[in-house]
């Protein structure tokens, strides 16, 4: 059969090197299993050293990297230690995040404002820069941004300003990266994700009025479940959407679109 009559083939990352943030927990795990399923080399990034070697035991070839990705030298010791071990890095899955959820905004803190947006967009915007000079040289490389329904509508009920304000932000520079860099080979997507159960949402869950808020407002009536993000990161990740740049692809069981 010619190579054109099989599609999946273009979804297989045999030889690529995949950087995973977050990956010490919730989707970043999942996402850094399924990039290795597929053939990526994987390295894993988080602050908890403890969980991202118990992980890098169960993937062949992961290398775990413990790293603050708000802290600009880490990330550079990211970056630095990749190339070390792979010599080139093809794909970048700014998965890291955090929450501000349940504050006012007239009672948050600049101090907690700026904590969330560190992580979720300045470290999302600092990572990407410093992969991109690399894929840009080689011409080729994919980044996915994990930013969030919440990126596309307020958060309400649940006061979440400095998660709102950094998702829609990841959405925006997710256009503007793509646009910077399509000509060159670089493509840049982000997957909007509605409700799952992580550490993240851990509260939400444990909470009966807030689980069936979730409910509720999902036309699908569930929250998702992690391997329902199979399909999204693995069409971003790889050349299976070779001609899609600056997209954000939402898997919400229908939130959004109510
Ligand atoms: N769960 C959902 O319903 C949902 C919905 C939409 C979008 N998302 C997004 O999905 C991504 C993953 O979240 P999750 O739900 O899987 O939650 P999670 O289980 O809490 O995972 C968050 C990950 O981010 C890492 N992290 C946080 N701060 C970091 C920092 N400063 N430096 C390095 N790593 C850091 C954590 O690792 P360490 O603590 O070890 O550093 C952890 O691995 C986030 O961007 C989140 O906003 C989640």
């Amino acid at each position: 059969m010619s190579s054109d009559l099989e599609p999946l083939a273009a979804f297989r990352l045999d030889g690529r090197v995949a950087i995973v943030t977050g990956a010490s927990s919730g989707l970043g795990t999942r996402f850094a299993q399924i990039l290795a399923a597929v053939g990526a080399k994987v390295v894993l990034a988080a602050r908890r050293a403890d969980r991202l070697a118990a992980l890098a035991k169960e993937i062949p070839d992961a290398v775990p990297v413990t790293c603050d990705v708000a802290n600009p030298t880490d990330n550079e010791r990211l970056i630095a230690t990749t190339l070390e071990h792979f010599g080139q890095i093809d794909i970048l899955i700014n998965n890291a995040g955090a929450t501000d959820g349940g504050i006012a905004a007239e009672e948050e803190t600049l101090e907690e404002f700026n904590r969330v947006v560190a992580v979720n967009q300045t470290a999302s915007f600092h990572l990407a820069t410093l992969v991109a000079p690399k894929m840009l040289a080689r011409g080729s490389g994919s980044i996915v941004n994990i930013a969030s329904i919440h990126g596309l509508c307020a958060g309400a009920p649940n006061n979440q300003a400095a998660y709102v304000a950094s998702k829609s932000a990841v959405i925006g520079m997710t256009r503007e990266l793509a646009v910077q860099w399509a000509s060159r080979g670089v493509r840049v997507n982000a997957i909007a994700p509605a409700y799952f159960e992580t550490e993240l949402t851990t509260e939400m869950f444990a909470n009966e009025r807030s689980a069936a808020w979730i409910q509720r407002n999902t036309p699908m009536r569930r929250p998702g479940r992690a391997e329902e993000l199979d399909g999204a990161l693995l069409y971003l990740a790889s050349d299976a959407s070779s001609y899609v740049t600056g997209t954000t692809l939402v898997v919400d069981g229908g939130w959004t679109a109510r």
